[in-house]
């Protein structure tokens, strides 16, 4: 990880007993702390538990943590001198007024001087009344006035259920919180090889000439989980597959692909040509869209119930547990290049793929030889579950007849990657707001799914787990003459007969 500067501070988890501390943030700190970066951090669980207290904490974290197998002694100090914790009782004014009290006497007891993040870390319905809470007793402020010291609000997704709700939390958090203060969580943006797009396509003179419409045929970005919705029906009723998945970590891949190159690395010039690219989308028409729902079947030779079968599901529910769908972009890097994206539930393999099929030559050279079939070459970034790159290329076949056959160049990481929260802990800290959704992003993402929220909702065709979604899905791409991508992960997979065919629509 890159050094950076890490002023003393109070980290306060609202929220600071719960599946996400437990799951993702008490880990992700653990290893900041391992190495080097929260030697002055103090760490401040605010939640209702009952019966929870400094001590109780402390244990709770450290046994958490030998759970994971951290055991190291500076862990176990770490847990013993530097996690606190408030309850919140029934959230009243008077319980957010203790918290405030017990951030000051921390800082007071550790010499912070008045730098404080508050992460929400709590489902939806609590943001609003937290935010509000906060903001009316001041602690949207630094305490040693303007200027000197920060303040910073961290807010998980999902950011809002539509554009209006996500425009009236963007207008609650502004009346007390500048924009300079938040930090939307994407944790996709926090996954290593998410930013290696950006040091790929802007690090390399050799792609970026390529990366248009006179080159680029089609791409196909795939967010695929071969998990169910494990224990989280009640939040999964209300959301489906375009709202966890779509609406944020499948657009944060698309806007990263597709945006303009930015005049600078820093936040404010990336994010605003992640915004641009978001504003450039057409209108989803309903024939570009189609929605799935797992039924039973058997995904890595286990054979799992289907949707409806859940606990917690409806017998009737439609939610849907995947979505394909198509983005046109009308500028003119992209204009004809059609964008396909696809998530879903229960697929049979967790993976997740950008895949760039540049176009066939514009000459045929090869056709006179009837054994001779040219496939495009294609760009695979992956991002889960190996990170890495591989780029396939034609060459020709040892021998006679004349034949091509397929090879790839194959990058992967053999270092282990950081946590995604690690990095993105580790940028609040350091006040880098790079790797986290803007205001008008958040909107202008909302805005795109509009029309599948607010005007029509399309059926979701069945689809049994452990199958690739719906068959529709391949009947509508191929209606546009090509075909979805198995996802790659070997060689093998490149020479497969159905990776070989993305077809040139003039050439098929
Ligand atoms: C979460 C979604 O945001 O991302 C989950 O709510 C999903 O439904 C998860 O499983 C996927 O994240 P990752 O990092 O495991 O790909």
């Amino acid at each position: 990880m890159p050094a950076k500067k890490i002023d003393p501070h109070v980290f306060v988890i609202m929220g600071g007993t719960g599946d996400l501390m437990r799951g993702k943030l008490l880990p992700a700190l653990a290893r900041l702390q391992e190495a080097g970066y929260l030697n002055r951090s103090s760490i401040l669980g605010v939640a209702r538990t009952p019966g929870m207290d400094d001590a109780a904490y402390r244990a709770w974290a450290w046994n958490a943590l030998v759970e994971d197998g951290m055991t190291s002694e500076s862990l176990r100090r770490w847990c013993e001198t530097s996690f606190y914790f408030e309850p919140l009782g029934h959230g009243e004014v008077k319980d957010y007024r203790g918290v405030a009290q017990r951030i000051e006497q921390i800082e007071k007891e550790t010499g912070s001087p008045g730098n404080r993040a508050f992460y929400l870390a709590l489902p939806p319905a609590a943001f609003p009344p937290t935010i509000t809470e906060l903001g009316k007793l001041g602690l949207n402020k630094s305490p040693n006035g303007a200027g000197k010291g920060w303040t910073r609000l961290v807010i998980e997704k999902p950011f809002g259920r539509d554009l209006q709700s996500a425009q009236e939390l963007n207008a609650l958090v502004h009346q007390y919180f500048d924009e300079s203060q938040t930090y939307r969580i994407d944790h996709y943006l926090g996954k290593e090889t998410v930013q290696n797009l950006l040091a790929f396509r802007f690090g390399n003179a050799l792609f970026e000439p390529l990366w248009n419409r006179d080159r680029i045929d089609n791409v196909q970005i795939t967010v695929a989980e071969d998990n169910g919705i494990e224990k989280r029906a009640g939040y999964y009723e209300t959301a489906g597959a375009l709202r966890d998945i779509v609406q944020n970590h499948l657009t944060q891949l698309f806007t990263l692909t597709a945006m303009e190159a930015p005049a600078s690395f820093d936040a404010d010039a990336i994010r605003s040509e992640k915004v641009k690219v978001l504003r450039s989308v057409m209108p989803i028409e309903p024939q570009d869209v189609l929605y799935g729902q797992y039924t039973a079947g058997t995904v890595n030779g286990t054979k799992v119930p289907g949707y409806r079968g859940e606990p917690g599901v409806a017998q009737e529910s439609h939610i849907e547990t995947f979505v394909a769908l198509k983005f046109e972009i009308a500028n003119w890097r992209w204009q004809g290049v059609p964008f396909y994206l696809r998530t879903g539930k229960r697929l049979p393999r967790r993976v997740t793929q950008i895949a760039v099929a540049f176009k066939l030559p514009p000459v045929s050279l090869f056709r006179s030889f009837d054994t001779c079939q040219v496939h495009s070459n294609i760009l695979i970034i992956t991002l889960q579950p190996d990170e890495g790159f591989d780029l396939s290329f034609e060459v020709k076949s040892p021998g006679t007849p004349f034949q091509l056959e397929t090879h790839n160049m194959h990058f992967r990481y053999s270092t282990p990657m950081p946590l995604a929260y690690q990095t993105l802990l580790l940028d609040i800290l350091a006040g880098d707001q790079t790797l986290f959704v803007h205001a008008e992003e958040v909107e202008a993402s909302w805005r795109l799914y509009s029309p599948l929220l607010h005007e029509y909702r399309p059926l979701a065709h069945p689809y049994p787990a452990g199958t690739w979604g719906p068959n529709a899905v391949n009947a509508r791409m191929g209606q546009d003459g090509r075909s979805w991508l198995l996802p790659v992960l070997s060689q093998k997979d490149f020479r497969s007969e159905e990776n070989a065919a993305v077809q040139h629509p003039a050439l098929s």
